[in-house]
């Protein structure tokens, strides 16, 4: 999390740096600040608690820079205020530095070498510039050869993105990362330093990576590359074609109902880049190494693990390779013994989260065969796994995935259906995936457009309790997983996913007057289960609802979905749960985008 922008060169760069904040508030919002220096003697630091038009707001016409760097911050070492906030500076002043990331050993470098430095800050990052200039001031060494010595004792788990100035080489950012990304921009005179493409989009299209160990020195009109073991690299840049209007929120009071909206038409989309004539067109090379695999391991966090899990039963009907799905965070450090020829499929909206990452870059230390799934080309997971598919779902702003979740399980069941394909397994090529997918664009519209009345029942049921179930079997409970994320992540009622039969064992004692549980109900075998567990709760006070395909609905049930393929019921069933959310953290007046202590790209492990 945080987020990192840079520039230097021959444009004014305040309004620079406060635009790309803007464009990196997901990633952050605690506090947020700036380092800008006009070339010419004078130099500003400006830092503030909260958002960055506060940040904004405390910014006058007399602060002037040519060159500069700045970040907004999820706290990690110390509270969110101004004094923990970026950048963090050297005591005299000349240094100043902006980190995303964390320095696992910042305590033992403190002990070793800066014990008699009086730290301002709680933060890991105010050691690394102390550092800096403790070994320019003390033992005259130049600042890059400095850094360079830093960047060698800090402990190589550590993840970082670093961004660094020194007053006396006013036009110079230096530049290094370890784990959390970063890259660099190209512009006419001037050059750039960003957490992603879109924070320097409306500058330049033009950006060149920068590897894990590398340290990078912008200049306005030179960027220079070298390994920490000072080996010069030369990086060809690429181009990124991005529509920068696509961030816009238009008539919309908040970005997730836009996104909540979009789904239909990412359907669509989908459907005309993956199916046009209805057979999916995919890599060759991609089919190719899946036809090796024994088994699918999917892996993702949070709202990309319930896609996995909505994908798991996905590949097993339509490919009949053995499928798990595992959280990045727990898969990498304690995994199941694995089968002989394994397919990694990374799910990954940002294609930046560093618990997934980890898992990549020991997938890729044994050499394993792997593909990510991500909104983001050319993200970290996309560059460093072997192919990637996009799910082309535009950018998604809202913390709150929900567009990623249903484009994800749209581009999933697009492959499983290729793989099968090639497998001459007749339950894939049997399968109309091309009519269902533009059944359920038209079918998610329908329920976008009845917002009204979902609007009302989450008034009505869900504005007051402090608990709350969602309910269901097999893939219902999967969406249940996902539902109750949403609902706790946005309204902070503390929810919970629930397979139905399990509550009975025990969760059931949580049920007291009035506590909604709602049903997901879509599957013919589990519906009818469901429902007396739905009864179970209900004859102990509970107030319950029903999410409910159309064929299986009653007539008190609450929310009436289509009819849709069984394989594919979470492309459907999600949205009114998605809207459920979005209206009870609404009326509670809370910043849905924005949830408290969150950020939308998890980049610390
Ligand atoms: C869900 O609403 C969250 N934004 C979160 O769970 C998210 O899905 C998770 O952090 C994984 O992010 P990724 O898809 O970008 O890897």
């Amino acid at each position: 999390m945080c987020g990192i922008i840079g520039v230097t060169g021959n444009k004014r760069s305040v309004s620079i740096l406060i635009n790309g904040l803007k464009r990196l508030e997901y990633r952050g919002y605690d506090s947020a600040g700036i380092y800008v220096n006009d070339m010419n003697g004078h130099d500003y630091l400006i830092k503030r608690k909260g958002r960055i038009s506060n940040l904004e707001a405390a910014i006058n016409d007399n602060v002037n820079g040519m060159s500069g760097i700045g970040h907004t911050r999820w706290a990690t070492h110390g509270e969110p205020n101004e004094v923990n906030a970026h950048p963090q500076y050297s005591a005299d002043e000349r240094f100043y530095l902006v980190h995303n990331g964390v320095i696992e050993n910042f305590k033992q470098l403190k002990q070793e070498y800066l014990q008699d430095v009086h730290f301002k800050s709680q933060t890991d990052t105010e050691v690394v510039v102390q550092l800096v200039d403790r070994f320019v001031t003390k033992y005259q060494m130049d600042t890059k050869t400095a850094l360079l010595k830093v960047l060698r004792l800090i402990n190589p788990d550590s993840s970082y993105a670093f961004a660094m100035m020194d007053r006396e080489q006013a036009d110079t950012i230096y530049v290094a990362k370890n784990k959390s990304p970063l890259l660099i921009g190209l512009a006419d005179g001037y050059n750039m330093v960003g957490s992603d493409a879109m924070s320097m989009i409306d500058e330049t299209n033009k950006f060149m990576e920068i590897d894990d160990h590398e340290l990078v020195i912008v200049k306005p009109d030179h960027v220079s590359i070298e390994s920490f073991d000072s080996n010069e690299k030369h990086r060809k840049p690429f181009t990124v074609d991005m529509d920068a209007s696509a961030t816009d929120k238009g008539p919309y009071p908040f970005y997730m109902l836009k996104e909540i909206d979009e789904q239909s038409s990412v359907m669509r989309k989908l459907v005309q880049h993956y199916l046009p004539d209805g057979d999916p067109v995919i890599d060759d090379d991609l089919l190719a190494a899946m036809m090796k695999a024994d088994h699918l391991y999917i892996i993702g966090a949070g709202t990309s693990y319930h896609a996995g899990l909505a994908g798991q039963r996905i590949f097993e009907a339509l490919t009949g390779i053995h499928t798990s799905v595992h959280i990045s965070s727990e898969f990498a450090y304690e995994h199941p013994l694995l089968s002989e020829h394994p397919f990694f499929i990374f799910l990954s909206q940002s294609g930046e989260t560093a618990d997934s990452r980890e898992v990549l870059v020991q997938v890729n230390k044994h050499k394993w065969p792997s593909l990510t799934i991500t909104n983001v080309d050319k993200s970290t997971l996309s560059r460093e796994a072997d192919y990637t598919l996009l799910i082309d779902a535009g950018p998604e702003i809202a913390v709150a995935s929900t567009k990623a979740y249903t484009a994800q399980i749209a581009v999933e069941a697009i492959l499983a259906k290729a793989l099968g394909q090639k497998k001459e397994i007749s339950a894939a090529e049997k399968f109309p995936l091309k009519s269902e997918l533009s059944n359920i664009a038209n079918g998610i519209q329908a329920i976008t457009d009845g917002k009204d009345k979902i609007a009302a029942i989450a008034a009505h049921y869900l504005a007051k309790p402090r608990n709350a179930f969602y309910i269901g079997r097999g893939v219902d409970w999967s969406v249940a997983l996902e539902a109750a994320l949403k609902l706790k992540e946005i309204s902070y009622v503390q929810s919970e996913g629930f397979a139905s039969g399990e509550l009975k064992h025990g969760t059931i004692a949580l049920i007291e007057n009035h506590t909604p549980v709602i049903g997901i109900i879509t599957q013919d075998r589990t519906a009818g289960l469901t429902r007396s567990n739905l009864e179970e709760t209900q004859s102990r006070g509970a107030a319950i609802l029903t999410i409910v395909s159309r064929h299986l609905s009653m007539d008190d049930d609450t929310i009436i979905i289509p009819d849709v393929n069984e394989l594919l019921t979470p492309l459907i069933s999600i949205v009114p749960a998605q809207l459920l959310a979005y209206y009870t953290s609404l009326g509670k007046g809370l910043d849905v985008d924005k949830p408290r202590n969150l950020a939308k790209s998890v980049t610390v492990q």
